[in-house]
C-alpha cells in the first residue's frame, strides 16, 4: 500500500543529497552542526586552522587552512572543485573586532572576497553568514529588505561582506542569523553555556534587560541553510530562533530549563556595563520569507532550550561525565 506524504512531510525531508560542500570554520559550533546534518549523504570538505581534524566521515576529507590567504583559498578550492561554499569562518567577538579591527578586516572581509574569487573560478554557489548587528537596534523587526546601520566594528565587517557578495557576479546567498547557541564538542562557550555554567557554581548574575533579539539553536539555523541548498534560493535570508526575548528573561529561562531558581538572576542595564562595542538594543528579526520560501519554523525558546539540555546529556554520556 501507497503512503500518502503531505508536501510539509516533502518539505521535513529537504536535505541536500550528493553535493561537493566545502565548509569553512567547519570546528566551530555552526560548522560542527553543518558536518554532522549534511555529511551522512553528501561530500564534506572541512576547512579550519587547526592541524587535524576531529570530525569524521566516510567521504569527509579537512584541509587546513588560513582562508585570509588568497591563493591557498583558490587552489583548494580549483582543486576540490565543490558546488557549494558556506562561510561559518568568523572573528565572532564583537568586542575584539573592536581591538583587533586589522585582523576583523582581514577574516570577515578579505577573506570572504577570496572565496568570491574562487567560487567564481568553479561556478560554485557561496553563502556567507552574517549578523543581526548589521543593524542599529531602532526599528525592528527586521526584514531582509530593511536598511542596514551597524554600530560597531563587527557589524561593519560583516556588512563590507555582504556588499562583496552582492557586488559579485557569482550564485551568492546571505544568511544572518542572531545569539547562536547549541552543544558541540570544544566549541567557544555561547550565551548558554556561559549562564549555565555560572548557576552550576552558584553564582548569582546580572544581566542585561534591554538588548532584545531571537536566541538561535545552531541546529535550527544548520537545517535552514540545508533548506536553502536544496531549494537553490539566493539573495539575503534572516534565519534565527522563532521567539523574540531580552537577554534576561531568556537567562531566567535558561535558569529554568536546567531546574536552577530564576531569581538568581537579576536585571541591568547595558550602560552599566562596560563593554567596548555599541550593540543593537533589538535586533528581532521578521521570519516570514523563511516561513513563506523555505517553509521553515525555527524552535521557540523552550524548546530549543529543551533540545540543548538534551544534547548536553548526550554529549557529557559520551565524553564520560566530564563537565563542559
Ligand atoms: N555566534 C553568534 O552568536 C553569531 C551571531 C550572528 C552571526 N554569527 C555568524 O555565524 C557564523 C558562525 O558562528 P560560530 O559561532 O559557529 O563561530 P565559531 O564557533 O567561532 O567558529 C568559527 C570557526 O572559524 C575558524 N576560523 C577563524 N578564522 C579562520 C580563518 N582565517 N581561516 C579558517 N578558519 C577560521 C575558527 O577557528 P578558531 O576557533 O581557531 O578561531 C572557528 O573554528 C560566523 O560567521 C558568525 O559571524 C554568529
Amino acid at each position: 500500500m501507497g503512503v500518502t506524504m503531505t508536501a510539509d512531510d516533502v518539505m521535513e525531508q529537504f536535505i541536500p543529497y550528493a553535493e561537493r560542500i566545502v565548509v569553512t570554520g567547519c570546528h566551530g559550533l555552526l560548522g560542527q552542526k553543518l558536518h554532522e546534518l549534511l555529511s551522512s549523504t553528501n561530500d564534506i570538505i572541512g576547512i579550519d586552522l587547526s592541524a587535524d581534524s576531529f570530525l569524521t566521515g566516510n567521504s569527509y576529507k579537512y584541509i587546513s587552512l588560513d582562508i585570509t590567504r588568497r591563493s591557498e583559498v583558490v587552489d583548494a578550492i580549483l582543486e576540490n572543485q565543490p558546488g557549494i561554499i558556506i562561510n561559518t569562518a568568523a572573528i565572532t567577538g564583537v568586542d575584539r573586532c573592536e581591538d583587533e579591527r586589522e585582523l576583523c578586516w582581514r577574516v570577515n572581509v578579505h577573506a570572504v572576497e577570496n572565496l568570491i574569487r574562487a567560487a567564481a573560478k568553479v561556478d560554485a554557489h557561496l553563502i556567507q553568514i552574517s549578523s543581526d548587528y548589521v543593524f542599529d537596534g531602532n526599528d525592528p523587526p527586521y526584514r531582509e529588505t530593511d536598511l542596514p546601520r551597524p554600530l560597531g566594528f563587527y557589524g561593519k565587517s560583516k556588512l563590507a561582506a555582504e556588499n562583496a557578495m552582492r557586488g559579485s557576479d557569482i550564485q551568492e546567498t546571505i544568511v544572518r542569523t542572531q545569539l547562536l547557541y547549541g552543544v558541540a564538542p570544544m566549541i567557544r562557550s555561547n550565551f548558554v553555556d556561559f549562564i549555565r555554567t555560572k548557576l552550576e557554581c552558584d553564582e548569582d548574575l546580572q544581566i542585561v534587560d534591554d538588548q532584545i533579539g531571537n536566541p538561535t539553536l545552531a541546529d535550527d539555523l544548520a537545517r535552514g541553510i540545508a533548506r536553502i541548498i536544496q531549494l537553490r534560493k539566493r539573495g539575503i535570508y534572516h534565519i534565527s530562533g522563532s521567539e523574540s526575548i531580552s537577554r534576561y528573561d531568556f537567562a531566567r529561562e535558561i535558569a529554568r530549563t536546567f531546574d536552577e531558581d530564576p531569581n538568581r538572576i537579576s536585571a541591568m542595564k547595558t550602560n552599566d556595563l562596560d563593554q567596548k562595542a555599541l550593540r543593537p538594543q533589538n535586533s528581532t528579526f521578521c521570519l516570514d520569507k523563511i516561513a513563506g520560501e523555505l517553509r521553515f519554523k525555527p524552535f521557540d525558546v523552550k524548546n530549543g532550550l529543551n533540545e540543548y539540555r538534551k544534547q548536553l546529556t548526550h554529549l557529557k554520556a559520551a565524553i564520560g561525565g566530564k563537565s563542559l
